[in-house]
C-alpha cells in the first residue's frame, strides 16, 4: 500500500495499515517534522469528562453548530465518539500528553465550546504526536521514500494503478505502482503565502493531481483564517493561549470580544477592528508566569525571537492569517475517492466533518482517527501484485519536468508566490464580494499566463529546489483559482466564507468542483440532505 503524506493522517494510515500485516511504502516532499500536522500546537479534542461532565455526543453538537449548517452530522457523530480511543492510542504510543493534578490528562478550553476537552502537550502537540507516530511507524517496518513529489495518479478502467513522482533528489520521474493508495498530503493554505500559518509548502499538490485524474473537489471555497498571528509573519499565536486565559484588546487596551467564540466569528471580529485601523493585540500579562512557561513555551519563544516581546510584561499584536481549508477532495463515508482503490484523509480530504468551519482541535482529531480507520480499511482486502504502470503514464510528467529544467528562465518564482498570496488575502480573503473575486480571478489567470516563462536557473538535477518550487508555484495557481472559482459562485455568508454582497445564509448546499472537457473548470451546487438533484450548472470559466 502506498501513502502519500507524513502528516498525521498519513502516519495513522499507515501505521494501522501496518498492523494489518500490509507492507506500506510512504512518500513525502518535505520533512515529516515540518508538515502542518507537526505545526499544529494547542491540542487535540475528545470528550474524555476528566475536568468536567462531558460526552461524545456534545462534542459532535458543538462540532455541527460550529460547522453553520454545512456539517455531515453523522460523520461528525463518528469523529466524535472516536475521541477517547484515539488519545487512548496515541497515549500508548508514548505522545506524552500533559497531566492534571490526579495525573490524568489535562484539558483545556478552545472556542466554540463550553468545555474543558482539548488535550495537548504544552503548546506543541502537533510536534510531539508527530514524533511518536513516526517512532511507531519506523518500529512497525513503513518505509519511508523522502525527498518524492507526487506529480499524477494513475488509473485504468476506474482504478487506481499508482503514482508518478518527481525524485526531488535527481529530478526524475519515477513510478510507484500500488493498488491502495492513501491521499493525505494536506490542504493548500500555503496558496497565501506571507498571509499564512501553513509552511509556504502547503499548495494543494494533492488536490490539483485529483483535479487531472478528473476527480471532484468540494467546498473549497471554506478558508479558514486563524484569528491570532504574529502581526506581519503568519506565525501562529495557538487558540492555547486564549484557552490558558489570554485577553484580545484593542488599541485602547479594552477586550472586545469573546476570545473563545468559533474561529470564523473570531477572525471578522478582529479583522474588523485592523480595518477600522485599530492593532490587535493579545494579552498574558495578567497570567502566572509560571503556568505562561509551563503550558505555552512555544508562544513566548516565538514572540521573544519574532517581535522581541516578553509576554509576561507586554502585549503581541496579533492579525488572522489563512491556517486551513475546510474544502478537498471528495470521499464517502469510509474515505473512498471516486477511483477504486484510491482513499483520501485528513486535510487534502473533504469528508465534511467541519463543514463551513471547523473548531479548533479537531483537526488532528480527524487526521488521526480518520487516518487509522482509513489504514485499516484500505488494507482490509487480499494483497494482490499491482499492475505495472505504463512508460505512457510518465510521458507528460517528464515533458513537463524537462520544460522546466531547460531554457531560459524570464520570471521570479517567489515573487509570483507572493504577489498570489497578496492578491488572494486582499480579493478573497476574510471578507469577499464579486468584484474583488473576478479581480483575482483575472489576475491568477494573468500570473499562469506567466508560468510559461518559469525555469531553472541553475539546471543542476540534483537536489534542485527551484523545479520544486516552480511546480508547487504552478499547484498553488490551479488550485487557488478553482478556490476563487467556488467562492465566486456561492451567493451567501456561511461559516468561514463572508460574502459582503451576500450577507445571508441560504439553504444548505455543498459546491462540487471538477474540470470540464477543455480544461473547463465546473462549480455545481447540491444540497447538503434531501434526494441529490444537482440544482445549477453555474458559470464556466475558461482556465490555461
Ligand atoms: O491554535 C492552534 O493551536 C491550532 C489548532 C488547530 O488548528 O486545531
Amino acid at each position: 500500500m502506498l501513502v502519500v503524506g507524513t502528516g498525521l493522517a498519513g502516519l495513522s494510515a499507515a501505521l494501522a495499515a501496518r498492523d494489518a500485516k500490509r507492507s506500506v511504502v510512504v512518500i513525502t516532499k518535505g520533512n515529516p517534522l515540518r508538515s502542518n500536522s507537526a505545526m499544529a500546537s494547542g491540542g487535540i479534542n475528545a470528550a474524555l469528562a476528566h475536568t468536567e461532565e462531558d460526552s461524545p455526543k456534545e462534542h459532535a453538537a458543538d462540532t455541527i453548530k460550529g460547522a453553520d449548517g454545512l456539517a455531515d452530522e453523522t460523520l461528525a457523530h463518528t469523529l466524535c465518539a472516536e475521541g477517547a480511543r484515539t488519545i487512548e492510542w496515541l497515549e500508548k504510543l508514548g505522545a506524552g500528553f500533559d497531566r492534571d493534578k490526579e495525573g490524568r490528562i489535562a484539558q483545556r478550553s478552545f472556542g466554540g465550546t463550553g468545555k474543558k476537552r482539548t488535550c495537548f502537550v504544552a503548546d506543541r502537540t502537533g510536534a510531539a504526536l508527530t514524533q511518536a507516530l513516526m517512532r511507531a511507524c519506523r518500529e512497525a517496518g513503513v518505509v519511508f521514500l523522502t525527498q518524492r513529489f507526487l506529480l499524477s495518479l494513475s488509473h485504468r478502467r476506474g482504478a487506481i494503478t499508482g503514482v508518478t513522482l518527481l525524485n526531488q533528489q535527481k529530478s526524475s520521474v519515477e513510478a510507484i505502482a500500488a493498488r491502495e493508495v492513501v491521499l493525505a498530503g494536506g490542504g493548500f493554505g500555503g496558496i497565501y503565502a506571507g498571509y499564512t500559518t501553513n509552511p509556504l509548502s502547503t499548495t494543494g499538490d494533492l488536490l490539483a493531481a485529483a483535479l487531472k485524474a478528473g476527480l471532484e473537489l468540494s467546498n473549497l471555497e471554506f478558508v479558514q483564517f486563524h484569528p491570532t498571528t504574529l502581526a506581519g509573519s503568519g506565525e501562529l499565536v495557538s487558540e492555547a493561549v486564549r484557552g490558558e486565559g489570554g485577553y484580545l484588546v484593542d488599541g485602547e487596551g479594552q477586550r472586545f470580544t469573546d476570545e473563545l467564540q468559533t474561529r470564523d466569528r473570531l477572525s471578522r471580529a478582529i479583522a474588523k477592528r485592523i480595518l477600522a485601523n485599530s492593532p490587535v493585540y493579545i494579552d498574558v500579562r495578567h497570567l502566572d508566569p509560571a503556568v505562561i512557561e509551563r503550558r505555552l513555551p512555544a508562544f513566548m519563544r516565538a514572540a521573544s525571537i519574532k517581535k522581541g516581546v516578553d509576554v509576561t510584561r507586554e502585549l503581541v499584536e496579533i492579525a488572522p492569517a489563512a491556517h486551513y481549508t475546510m474544502g478537498g477532495i471528495v470521499v464517502n463515508a469510509q474515505g473512498q475517492t471516486g477511483i477504486k482503490g484510491l482513499y483520501a484523509c485528513g486535510e487534502c480530504a473533504c469528508s465534511g466533518v467541519h463543514g463551513a468551519n471547523r473548531l479548533g482541535g479537531n483537526s488532528l482529531l480527524e487526521a488521526v482517527a480518520f487516518g487509522r480507520l482509513i489504514g485499516t480499511r484500505a488494507a482490509s482486502g487480499r494483497p494482490k501484485a499491482p499492475e505495472t504502470i505504463a512508460d505512457e503514464d510518465l510521458r507528460a510528467d517528464r515533458a513537463l519536468v524537462a520544460y522546466h529544467l531547460e531554457g531560459e528562465n524570464r520570471f521570479n518564482t517567489g515573487a509570483i508566490r507572493k504577489s498570489l498570496g497578496r492578491a488572494l488575502m486582499d480579493k478573497a480573503g476574510i471578507f469577499r464580494h464579486e468584484a474583488g473575486l473576478l479581480d483575482a480571478l483575472e489576475y491568477i489567470e494573468y500570473l499562469q499566463g506567466l508560468t510559461g516563462g518559469l525555469h531553472c536557473i541553475d539546471k543542476t538535477p540534483e537536489g534542485n529546489v527551484e523545479l520544486t518550487a516552480i511546480l508547487e508555484l504552478k499547484n498553488a495557481l490551479h488550485i487557488a483559482e478553482a478556490m476563487v472559482f467556488s467562492a465566486l459562485h456561492r451567493h451567501e455568508s456561511r461559516g468561514s466564507h463572508t460574502r459582503t454582497d451576500y450577507p445571508d445564509r441560504h439553504e444548505p448546499l455543498i459546491s462540487l468542483l471538477r474540470r470540464a472537457s477543455g480544461h473547463h473548470l465546473q462549480v455545481e451546487l447540491l444540497p447538503l440532505k434531501g434526494p441529490k438533484r444537482w440544482l445549477h450548472t453555474l458559470r464556466r470559466y475558461l482556465t490555461n
